[in-house]
């Protein structure tokens, strides 16, 4: 495995190599969700390259970026033993220079729920996943779709600004219990990760009620927000695939999310149906 620390040393490892490139994008404390991805882009192209990367701009004023979790050594481990060919680990400084060009998350889309809570976040992950993009150049892209608000934005990032990348999304992996795994994790102790698990429940609560045939939006979401009592809710929603809401949920079509606090951790959690 190479590892590039600039764009200079990933573009001098990439022009050696031949075929389709599969990249999969990280800020690192790599666990089971991000090797799932690698995973994927390992069996489905020639060349896998993943980077790792605590991107700066998509961290609001008072969030976890300088407390966010690095694991530098176990991280290479992972991606050494999954057969990654390039990991690239750049500096803040070789990503960002001074008062650049920015993407801007769509008004609709992109500033409700995430963006409501986080708002600019999204900024900030389009302009850095446009940044690994032309930096990488890749044939094909993975995205968990645990953070389907995301998946949701670059896709149309990537309509928008017709670039060539294909989008692929992955399905979220949990906990045998059904916490969905997030680097965020490892903040929880022991009382506040069965906490956590009020996300999972609550959506499982959420799933039981579609599949008994109630497709009542403003129900399912009072039963979910019932279980996730008495966590810091910030919000049980359920949109179709646009992220428009939705007063009755389409079978095909329907996302449920939930985000709350547990303590000072913000998990996020959602189902597709
Ligand atoms: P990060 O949180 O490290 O996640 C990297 C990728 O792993 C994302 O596509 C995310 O959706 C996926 N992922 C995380 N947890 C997962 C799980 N439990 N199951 C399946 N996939 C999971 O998302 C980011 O980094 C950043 O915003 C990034 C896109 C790298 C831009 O900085």
């Amino acid at each position: 495995m190479i590892i590039a620390r600039s764009v200079s040393e990933l573009r001098k490892a990439l022009n050696a190599k031949e075929g389709n490139i599969g990249f999969v994008p990280t800020m690192g404390a790599l666990h089971i969700g991000h090797r799932t991805l690698i995973d994927a882009a390992r069996k489905e192209n020639e060349t896998v390259v993943v980077s790792i990367f605590v991107n700066p701009t998509q961290f609001l004023p008072g969030e976890d970026l300088s407390k966010y979790p690095r694991k530098e050594e176990a991280d290479f481990k992972i991606c050494e033993l999954s057969g990654v060919d390039v990991l690239f680990y750049p500096a803040v400084a070789g990503m960002y220079g001074e008062d650049e060009v920015r993407m801007c998350a769509p008004d609709s889309r992109g500033f409700i729920l995430e963006g409501a809570s986080r708002p600019g976040h999204f900024d900030g992950v389009l302009t850095v996943v446009m940044k690994l993009f032309n930096m990488v150049q890749p044939t094909r892209a993975y995205f968990g779709k645990k953070d389907a608000q995301q998946l949701a934005l670059i896709t149309q990032m990537v309509e928008n600004f017709f670039m060539k990348v294909e989008i692929v999304p992955m399905e979220t992996v949990r906990e045998k219990d059904g916490l969905a795994l997030s680097s965020r994790n490892v903040y929880l102790n022991g009382p506040q990760r069965i906490e956590a698990l009020k996300l999972s429940t609550a959506l499982k609560e959420g799933t039981k009620m579609v599949m008994q045939g109630n497709l009542n939006s403003i129900e399912i979401q009072s039963a979910m927000t019932e279980i996730l009592r008495p966590l810091d809710v910030e919000y049980v929603a359920i949109v179709n695939r646009r992220f428009q809401s939705i007063a009755q949920v389409v079978i095909g079509d329907t996302i449920v999310l939930v985000a709350a606090r547990v303590g000072t951790t913000r998990l996020i959690d959602n189902v597709w149906m």
